[in-house]
């Protein structure tokens, strides 16, 4: 009973007049493809033109008809359209208030199209914009970056494994790791755009058109390389958009792995790097506290970007070709996905270009924990030529006589040193420095500042022409 008289009440709702009401939030796209306007009305146009020039429509039908699509234009952009729920899509809204502007001609419009080929067109082209605006975005970061990595080639640091500090290693060094890591990102957004570069434009519901349509016109006039081969392909993949979240998950999971460690840098316990204010925040009553809110957020938006990829493959796989209504399904992920990414990256430029280093204290922090312990054993091999295990051997040993002593390894006495192995000489302190350490991982590709600054030079080169 009580039963239902809940679904009643939520009968008579939102949903007040039942079906019809139902099947209208269902359906419509409008509150989020609205987003794809000036892409729609870029489409249309391009396709009026293309039929007008094939004799398809008359040149005085095309012009009322492009003179009626940037009066729409002006208006969604001037913010006095007026979006219809009931005219379901962009598409829709587009096309009736075309009607209203120029009258009949309107309805030339949609010859030899469909909304099938016209929603794909319109979502390539968007995704195509977005990500040229990813790529400069990553360009901004990856300058930024090899600013901070320029400054601090020679600064030192722990490096770490397991989160346990391993081997010195420079801030630089560490920079460009990241540096690397979003250049690939970058090349992998370039690599999504050559193959995006195609109009699925013409290919009408699924089937191509008995019209005598010029597909290479549509393409060329929309920016695209070619049309695409297939009509069939042409409506019925998003792999575009899914390589686009691939690449936005990627780059997503990259900034969270930095946005991590900038957090546990600013710890008063690492005190590696400091925020500015406008990268942080006060708590409300503990006046001591500075919390890294900003890289908080960017390592937990990477949650909602890695979601959206998931999301789209999930729609995507149990799709027989070609086009069904699950596709408009796809909007939501890429446009949010996008947002958030563009912030993602705009946040953590600020960042890299904002936060103070504290080199004493990365100094200090690479000198504990006998981080050099991989140095002795190296020496040892190169000096008095002991195979590598055997070396290794005998660092255990000099490691645990300086922790039962509480110095740090190049703080033992020599004689400490040769009470372990004999041979041992003067020149063993030569490499027990961190500094040194840092300054002899020349191999390549190694941490070694002449190294890095090598690697900076080419990848500011490399920059500038991306
Ligand atoms: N709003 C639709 C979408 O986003 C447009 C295509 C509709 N096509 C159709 N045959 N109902 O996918």
């Amino acid at each position: 009973m009580s039963d239902k008289k809940t679904s009643n009440q939520m009968w008579g709702g939102r949903f007040a007049s039942g079906p019809a009401a139902i099947m209208e939030a269902i359906n419509a796209s409008i509150s989020f493809d609205r987003k794809l306007y000036a892409q729609d009305i870029r489409g249309s146009i391009a396709h009026s033109e293309m039929l007008a020039q094939t004799g398809i429509i008359s040149a005085a039908d095309q012009e009322k008809i492009a003179h009626g699509l940037n009066t729409i234009l002006k208006e969604i952009e001037a913010g006095s359209f007026e979006f219809s729920t009931k005219l379901e899509d962009i598409h829709m809204n587009v096309e009736a208030r075309l009607a209203d502007l120029i009258g009949p001609s309107a309805g030339r419009l949609h010859t030899a199209r469909s909304r099938n080929d016209q929603v794909a067109v319109d979502l390539r082209l968007w995704v195509k914009d977005e990500c040229f605006r990813v790529a400069e975005a990553l360009k901004g970061l990856i300058q930024a970056l090899l600013e901070r990595a320029e400054e601090h080639a020679a600064t030192v640091m722990p490096g770490f494994t397991h989160m346990q500090a391993a081997q010195p290693v420079t801030f630089g060094h560490h920079c460009m790791a990241y540096v690397e890591m979003f250049s690939r990102d970058l090349s992998r957004v370039r690599d999504a755009i050559e193959r995006m570069d195609e109009s699925p434009l013409g290919a009408a519901a699924l089937a191509g058109t008995s019209f005598p349509i010029d597909r290479h016109a549509t393409a060329k006039a929309l920016g695209f390389r070619e049309p695409m081969r297939n009509s069939l392909d042409s409506v019925s993949d998003r792999d575009f958009a899914l390589e686009f979240l691939a690449m936005a998950a990627i780059c997503a999971t990259h900034l969270s792995r930095l946005a991590e460690e900038i957090i546990i840098w600013s710890t008063p316990q690492f005190g590696f790097i400091r925020l500015s204010d406008s990268f942080s925040t006060g708590s409300s009553i503990m006046p001591q506290k500075k919390n890294p809110d900003a890289a908080e957020l960017v390592r937990g938006k990477t949650g909602r970007v890695n979601g959206h990829l998931v999301g789209l493959l999930t729609v995507m796989k149990g799709m027989p070709l070609t086009y069904g209504k699950d596709m408009q399904e796809d909007k939501e992920s890429v446009f949010d996905a996008a947002e958030t990414l563009d912030l993602m990256l705009a946040a953590t430029t600020g960042m890299v270009s904002d936060m103070t280093v504290n080199a004493a204290a990365m100094k200090k922090a690479a000198g504990s924990g006998h981080a050099t312990a991989t140095d002795l054993a190296d020496w040892l091999v190169r000096t008095l030529g002991l195979p590598f295990r055997e070396a290794h051997h005998v660092t255990g040993r000099a490691v645990a006589l300086a922790e039962d002593k509480r110095v740090s390894l190049e703080k033992l006495s020599l004689e400490d040193l040769q009470s372990i192995n004999p041979g041992i000489t003067p020149d063993i302190f030569s490499v027990l420095a961190v500094q040194n350490s840092v300054k002899s991982r020349t191999s390549f590709g190694g941490t070694a500042p002449s190294e890095v600054r090598k690697q900076i030079r080419a990848w500011k080169k490399r920059i500038a022409k991306a």
